[in-house]
């Protein structure tokens, strides 16, 4: 495992919490996908979700996001249960920013177009507005690519420029869905280099997932398994490829980090 992150914070337990799952419920039909689970970002950490596919990571972002509402259990922003808010108040309000798995961009606009678009809504003042979507552009060095359609960027480029649009409403949680998925080593280094920095310049915390584990590990603080809808082990990545509920529900016995 290439370490991206250099020192990882260990003492998060003093830290403040910024967003808390409070023993969330959600079925789908008569299918339990998320059973009384309990999840807690620190402010300024980067946090790992692992598990296979199908075990309810996109549905925890859903529920975070407000694109869901749990059957039962509370979701806190910053002390403060955001059940009741929409989508947008999650945005602009609670500062949650999201990056999901597929699309998150206009197919059909150039990259200058589609940030622009985003920040029209997000930015009333227009030398504000664009201020930041030059900045954006010259921090994720979209310039050669700012005037080509996103339909027809790679698929890094692509994952940039839905990281670029998230950053727009300078959120202060930002939710990235399998965002290492179906890209190739040196866009994963690229993009984890982002994230971390992400952390440490922009004070931002964040949460990403992914059903395997080499590349999440190697950019996250902690990082939580969910098994059954819950949480059954949670740690820094040295520590949880050695925790035996960890094990047992998903690294299985021949993991190893080197
Ligand atoms: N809108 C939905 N309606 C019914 N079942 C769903 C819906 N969304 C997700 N699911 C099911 O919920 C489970 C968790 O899905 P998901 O959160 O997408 O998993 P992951 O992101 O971990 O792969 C899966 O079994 C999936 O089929
Ligand atoms: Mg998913």
């Amino acid at each position: 495992m290439s370490n991206i992150k250099k020192f990882r914070i260990k003492n998060f337990k003093e830290k403040k919490s910024i967003l808390t799952l409070n023993k969330i419920s959600l079925k789908f039909g008569r299918k339990m996908i998320l059973d009384n689970l309990d999840l807690k970002l620190n402010n300024g950490q980067i946090l790992g979700l692992l598990g296979p596919n199908g075990v309810g990571k996109s549905t925890i972002f859903n529920l975070i996001t407000g694109l869901l509402s749990p059957d039962f259990g509370s979701i806190v922003i910053n002390s403060k249960v955001v059940n009741k808010y929409p989508i947008y108040q999650r945005t602009l309000k609670f500062k949650i920013g999201f990056v999901p798995q597929y699309g998150g961009y206009f197919h059909d606009l150039t990259v200058y177009e589609n940030l622009k678009a985003i920040a029209e809504i997000a930015i009333e003042n227009s030398s504000f507005r664009n201020e930041k979507i030059d900045s954006l552009i010259s921090k994720f060095e979209l310039d050669p690519i700012r005037d080509i359609k996103a339909e027809f960027l790679s698929g890094g480029q692509k994952k940039k420029l839905v990281i670029a649009i998230a950053l727009i409403s300078d959120p202060k949680i930002l939710l990235l869905d399998e965002p290492f998925a179906a890209l190739d080593v040196m866009t994963i280094k690229t993009l984890q280099e982002i994230i971390v920095k992400l952390q440490s310049n922009n004070a931002i915390s964040i949460i990403l997932c992914d059903h395997q584990a080499r590349d999440l590990l190697a950019c996250v603080d902690t990082a939580v398994i969910i098994h059954n809808g819950k949480v059954v082990a949670q740690g820094t990545p040295t520590s949880l490829i050695q925790n035996i509920d960890a094990k047992n529900a998903y690294f299985g016995d021949s993991f190893k980090i080197s």
